[in-house]
């Protein structure tokens, strides 16, 4: 018998919506509907396996179980210990419990979560008299509870620790972007996935890696270990190697160059170790540079983000205005996309932004912003990419 679609929730930055909506689009989900931070959609066991290993954008897809009313924290305990847990759990498996509140009763989500432990624990002990243990780092099951007012929803989490986890990542330097955020700014910025694509100042090289991997159409999280879903009651490993077989076999060529620079020594050796992690080692090239020293061949498609105050001599000011000045002298005809917090001081680059994106990086609004740098006219330079 074929198996009915369920609603799942894919959960994300601000500012992703859209590609993730997308990206799950192009996978074949179905009822696709934007939220805040997040997307919902339909789709089937085997999808969720898919999604979990293709999204590029996506934090953690949530599988709803149960939703009910709660106006106080009694009723909503007797409501989760009513819920048959034994289909998802057994005692001697391990669990861990999340929460998110919006509302005005439930104003403590790590309260609202120890609920969840409470009641799943009163209902093994009600009906076995033995409970399965808690283990909040590495558990066979996370069980997630959102309300919102009175409205309590419980959902299973399919992905485990994060998905930006990917698994390629042995090392990183000061502040490494977000690998989600870094696949939704290459995603954001439209590069065609053609032409050549660089990233100068590229720390522990996340956004060097997500681009090759978007480049040749891998399945982002090839590398992880683990999901959540594997080691739930249902898991059906066949269908997961099935799914996983044939989301590698969608692997397209790429015939461009992805290079990267950064002026730490330490970086660039931490990002080839992270290449290499990722299999990427033929497809991305490296090089200890300085920035306001390298010139870049024309039609190049750049994307960075500059550091925020540490290890810089200049001021942050001083610094953008160099920025600025090397672009427009070493990066000409290409497009450059920069992504920063530091908005006053972006400015101070001297160049008119073709566009501008608001992102959260994090806790901090960020502005993702697109420079055609070019010589001669815009009409000629236009369409390149
Ligand atoms: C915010 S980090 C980039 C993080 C990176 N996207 C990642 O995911 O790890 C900024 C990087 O710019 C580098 N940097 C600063 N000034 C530079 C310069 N003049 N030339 C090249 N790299 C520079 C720093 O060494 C640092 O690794």
């Amino acid at each position: 018998m074929k198996e009915e679609n369920f609603y799942m929730l894919a959960k994300t930055m601000y500012g992703l919506e859209e590609i993730l909506a997308d990206e799950l689009r192009t996978l074949g989900a179905q009822n696709v509907k934007i939220q805040n931070r997040a997307v919902s959609f339909k789709g089937d066991t085997g999808f969720m396996y898919k999604a979990n290993l293709n999204l590029r954008t996506c934090l953690r897809i949530l599988k709803p179980i149960a939703t009910f009313q709660a106006h106080n924290e009694k009723e909503l305990l007797e409501k989760i210990t009513k819920i048959d847990w034994s289909k998802f759990l057994d005692v001697n498996m391990t669990f861990s419990t999340s929460a998110t509140t919006n509302s005005e009763v439930f104003t403590h989500s790590k309260y609202a979560s120890l609920l969840v432990k409470d009641g799943i624990a009163d209902f093994f002990r009600n009906k076995y008299d033995k409970r399965p243990n808690v283990d909040p780092k590495n558990a066979d099951l996370t069980v997630d509870l959102h309300i919102a007012k009175h409205t309590c929803t419980l959902s299973l989490d399919s992905s485990g620790y994060s998905l930006h986890k990917r698994g390629y990542k042995s090392n990183t330097v000061v502040a490494p972007m977000n690998e989600v955020l870094a696949a939704g700014l290459i995603l954001l910025s439209g590069w065609n996935q053609v032409s050549d694509f660089h990233d100068p100042m590229c720390g522990s090289g996340t956004i060097l890696i997500e681009a090759a991997l978007i480049a040749n159409n891998i399945p982002v999280n090839i590398f992880r270990e683990k999901f959540g879903f594997d080691s739930w009651k249902d898991y059906d490993e066949e269908l997961f190697e099935l799914i996983r077989d044939s989301s590698l076999n969608k692997e397209k060529e790429y015939k461009g160059k992805i290079t990267g620079g950064d002026n730490f020594q330490k970086a660039v050796r931490m990002t080839r170790e992270n290449i290499e992690n990722a299999l990427m080692f033929e497809n991305i090239k490296v090089k200890n540079e300085d920035f306001f020293e390298t010139k870049i061949s024309p039609n190049t498609f750049v994307l960075f983000n500059p550091p925020y105050g540490e290890r810089i001599e200049l001021g942050m000011n001083e610094f953008y205005e160099k920025v600025g000045n090397s672009l427009k002298n070493n990066y000409q005809d290409c497009d450059v996309w920069l992504i920063s917090s530091d908005i006053e001081n972006l400015k101070m680059i001297g160049l008119k932004p073709n566009k501008k994106i608001k992102v959260m990086n994090g806790k901090l609004e960020c502005s993702f912003r697109k420079f055609e740098v070019y010589q001669g006219s815009k009409k000629a330079s236009k369409n390149k990419y």
